[in-house]
């Protein structure tokens, strides 16, 4: 997955175009790039590593021109370097390219025959080098057609040309990309966000589809190169995401922010006078539904996880969990009564998308739960639930896994309440307690000082383990994925009644273990599979919002976070494993906001 963006103006555009590649370095940050056409040339300027890189050799030797693209990238084809990085480029063409050309090896081979030689390992350069020799007999957007038509596999193009100097040409097959208009200026970018410092009228292409940009004109082609017109949205120019304010990174803001994410995101959703929720307009009739199926990736996987536990407590609907890239290929049994639901925080997750498309192709009704509202999969959703936290930057997904707990625990109470599995004095409840979620979360942010110290004990180790039970094993699954992601340390997450059919081998002297128990109908379990990991060496963390005493000889250490309820356990007890998973990656040096080999929004598949 990678950013991509393009501008055509009346004035230069490289400096627009590295502060858009900055916004776009969610999509990818190993390395980057720029073509502008200026004097009648292509000229390409791109390095390994960060944006900051590019715009440093762009100080020295600055690039002129009025039309330019630029790319973020995240590796697939290739490692990161500086000539694997996009823009490539011919004397006649510059692309930049999101997706996977699954067919690049057969379209090089054929080119090689034809002597043609290649600089770069990456599969974006057979596009290069097909529409060059393609421009050789037609005109820039019969080249760009003729050559789209021999790629196999995903792609978001942005492409400008020597002798055609006023047009960028953009493209897209399964990876997002949008185009945004201002007076005398026109852009391509992956998505909104990265045009949002620049304009708010912003339209999306569909699969197939291509676009002519020049300064003062866009035209849109469909599959057939006939003109169509496209949609043109307003979105919101609400833009706060570059300012981590006193915080030393943003994880650590989006991390203190949950209290207010929490409230905004309730808010949205509890009628406090009526008191009831706020969630109508469902595609299927509630008391219909035959069976829920949850579906996504990482962490919003964990969410949907939970979500189970909650969905089967609360309503006498049948659920099911997937994870994306395993549910796009599987054989699935489509029911028009079921309802499919995809969470994703940034709405553009390629598997999650694919998932989302194939039940669209089967007709059945689908809702989304995100927190990008004008993303992809909120675009091609029947119904969607934004979490509304507000931009998430870090990599590692904090208030958004908030944020989607919160709604499909809001959901699961919703449908429980009109197909009457609960009673009306549990449901208004039910809405009090999840009022008082923010605040308990500031009690949970108030662990971190106790967390530090627990931090300081995972610097030598050479793994751990993270347990639960019920609802708490989605957790240690999150809170193993957290740590792996920030800190590279290696973590399982494990039902803790599993552990004596395999893991315990695992167990030896020192090994710290993440028990999470909290006092729910699991508690005395849990405790004994503590004592199994206890008898074997493992050093013990223990987690949990029991009042009743922490202090034993075989805790290591113990974290108290609020009591508020067997159902809303999974949100209190998931604050101190970020912290857990900050501070570890902090001490160790890692680079917290953007972690090794990793990107906010995983374009590819
Ligand atoms: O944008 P999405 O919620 O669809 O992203 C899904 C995963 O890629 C994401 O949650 C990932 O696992 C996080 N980096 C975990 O912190």
């Amino acid at each position: 997955m990678c950013g991509i963006i393009g501008i055509a103006s009346n004035k230069p555009v490289s400096v627009n175009i590295i502060n858009s590649l900055k916004k776009l370095e969610y999509r990818g940050y190993d390395s980057a790039g720029i073509a502008t056409l200026s004097d009648g040339f292509i000229n390409e300027k791109k390095c390994s590593g960060r944006v900051d890189e590019l715009e440093k050799i762009l100080f020295k030797t600055p690039s002129n021109g009025n039309i330019g693209i630029g790319h973020v990238r995240w590796a697939t084809h290739g490692t990161p370097s500086t000539i694997n990085a996009h823009p490539h480029s011919t004397e006649e063409v510059s692309v930049v390219h999101n997706g996977i050309i699954e067919n690049s090896d057969e379209l090089k081979k054929k080119l090689e025959n034809r002597g043609l030689a290649f600089k770069s390992q990456t599969d974006t350069e057979v596009i290069t080098l097909l529409i060059t020799e393609a421009l050789k007999e037609s005109n820039p957007l019969n080249a760009v057609f003729t050559t789209i038509q021999k790629l196999k596999g995903s792609f978001a193009l942005g492409i400008i040309f020597k002798n055609f100097s006023n047009i960028i040409i953009g493209a897209r097959r399964g990876s997002p990309l949008a185009v945004g208009y201002s007076e005398q200026e026109n852009f391509l970018g992956s998505d909104s966000y990265a045009l949002k410092s620049m304009t708010n009228k912003i339209s999306y292409l569909d699969d197939g589809e291509l676009c002519v940009l020049t300064k003062d004109r866009v035209d849109f082609y469909d599959t057939e190169q006939k003109k169509i017109n496209k949609k043109i949205h307003l979105v919101s120019d609400e833009d706060n995401t570059s300012n981590k304010g006193s915080y030393k990174n943003f994880m650590s803001k989006e991390i203190f922010e949950q209290p207010i994410a929490a409230k905004k995101c309730i808010s949205e959703y509890i009628d406090s006078l009526k008191k009831d929720i706020n969630i109508y307009n469902f595609p299927i009739d509630p008391k219909l539904i035959n069976k829920i199926i949850l579906v996504g990736c990482g962490t919003a996987y964990h969410s949907c996880l939970v979500a189970k536990y909650w969905f089967e407590e609360l309503t006498n609907v049948e659920v099911e969990i997937d994870i994306a890239s395993e549910f796009r290929y599987r054989k699935i049994k489509f029911n028009k009564k079921n309802l499919y639901i995809f969470v994703s925080q940034s709405g553009e997750t390629a598997d999650t998308a694919a998932a989302l498309d194939i039940c669209k192709k089967n007709n059945v009704k689908t809702c989304s739960i995100v927190n990008v509202v004008e993303s992809t999969i909120a675009r091609n959703a029947d119904w969607v639930l934004p979490i509304h936290v507000g931009p998430e930057i870090g990599v590692a997904s904090t208030k958004a896994f908030l944020g989607q707990l919160i709604v499909l625990y809001i959901l699961s109470l919703k449908i429980s309440s009109l197909r009457n599995n609960i009673s009306s004095d549990f449901y208004s409840l039910s809405i009090e307690n999840l009022k008082k979620i923010p605040e308990k979360l500031k009690k949970c942010l108030e662990t971190e000082t106790n967390i530090q110290l627990m931090a300081k004990e995972f610097l030598k180790a050479k793994g751990s383990m993270f347990l639960g039970r019920g609802s708490s094993f989605p957790i240690a699954l999150e809170g193993a994925l957290k740590l792996k992601e920030l800190s590279y340390l290696h973590a399982e997450g494990y039902p803790a009644g599993e552990m004596k059919h395999g893991p315990l081998a695992l167990i030896e002297e020192g090994l710290p273990v993440i028990v999470i128990a909290p006092k729910d109908k699991y508690f005395e379990k849990t405790l004994s599979n503590m004592q199994e990991v206890i008898a074997r060496g493992g050093k013990i963390f223990f987690i949990t919002d029991n009042k009743k005493s922490l202090i034993s000889e075989n805790i290591r250490s113990g974290i108290r976070v609020p009591f508020l309820g067997d159902l809303l356990s999974p949100i209190m007890l998931t604050i101190p494993l970020q912290l857990l998973a900050y501070h570890v990656a902090l001490l160790k040096g890692c680079d917290i906001d953007k972690p090794r080999n990793l990107a906010k929004s995983v374009t590819v598949e």
